[in-house]
């Protein structure tokens, strides 16, 4: 397990890699209802934090995929009464044929998928009549081309490096393309802004405890990558938001 996913869930008190941690999460659940009969996918599932917490608030039965094995391991270990694959969010209709899903979310993982429609039209093909799908992510305006926050910084998988927010502009279309009515879409700009101001603030609090428990370069080349991440939320390059559409036969 990488140095840089530790030092994040150390700070995030919880095996989170999402903006907002457990607030984000309650935002975006309420969206549905409550069924422990429901088959739920979560798409990028990192570490397992929120598969788990959302298993537990009785969402329903979560199955966690990531493209990450070091990932996966770990959430495992951690939360062993969740289903964990090693699937990529591309091939998931293929893995998951058998299966068909009320509801399929996503934590800040769509941003690195490459096809990110051909994502979408995968969801459907093993989504329920009228299943909820889920995004919470970064967004742009419109075509976003400016190099990842993260990039260069890390030397883990390129997956890690791709940052593409969530197309504004387009994602309705995308959506509908691939089978899935736009419902609504939250703003969480201030709310992106307001967590990541909090986030480097506590990196620079335990600044010299997380240098000691971890390593000066994971320190810096994370912080690094989060006061660029604050300057384009700042700026409005990027913003956040909560994207709810509905599958549609
Ligand atoms: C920023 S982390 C978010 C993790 C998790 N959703 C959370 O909230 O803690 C993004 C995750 O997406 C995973 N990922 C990236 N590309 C993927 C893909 N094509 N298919 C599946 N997982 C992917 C990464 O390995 C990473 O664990």
């Amino acid at each position: 397990m990488s140095n840089r996913k530790l030092l994040l869930a150390h700070i995030r008190e919880g095996h989170y890699a999402h903006a907002g941690e457990e607030e984000a999460i309650e935002l975006t659940m309420k969206l549905i209802q409550k069924n422990t009969q429901n088959q739920i996918l979560d798409v990028g599932c990192g570490l397992g934090g929120t598969a788990n917490y959302i298993e537990k608030q009785g969402y329903g039965k979560v199955t966690g995929i990531d493209i990450d094995p070091s990932v996966l391991h770990t959430a495992k270990e951690l939360y062993s009464h969740v289903r964990f694959e090693l699937c990529d969010a591309n091939s998931a209709h293929s893995f998951f044929s058998q299966l068909r899903f009320n509801v399929i979310y996503s934590f800040n993982a769509f941003f690195c998928f490459k096809t990110q429609k051909n994502c979408l039209t995968g969801f459907s093909e093993i989504a329920e009549n009228n299943a909820d799908l889920l995004l919470f992510d970064y967004t742009s305006p419109g075509y976003f081309t400016q190099k990842s926050p993260f990039c260069d910084r890390t030397k883990e998988s390129s997956a890690s490096t791709l940052f593409a927010p969530i197309n504004l502009d387009r994602i309705e279309r995308d959506l509908f393309e691939a089978n899935w009515q736009l419902n609504t879409i939250i703003n969480l700009d201030a709310k992106y802004r307001i967590w990541y101001q909090s986030l480097i603030l506590k990196m620079e609090q335990a600044k010299n405890e997380l240098i000691q428990k971890f390593d000066n370069t994971t320190y810096h080349d994370l912080y690094t990558g989060y006061v660029q991440l604050l300057t384009l939320l700042e700026q409005k390059k990027i913003g956040g938001a909560i994207i709810h559409a509905t599958h549609r036969k």
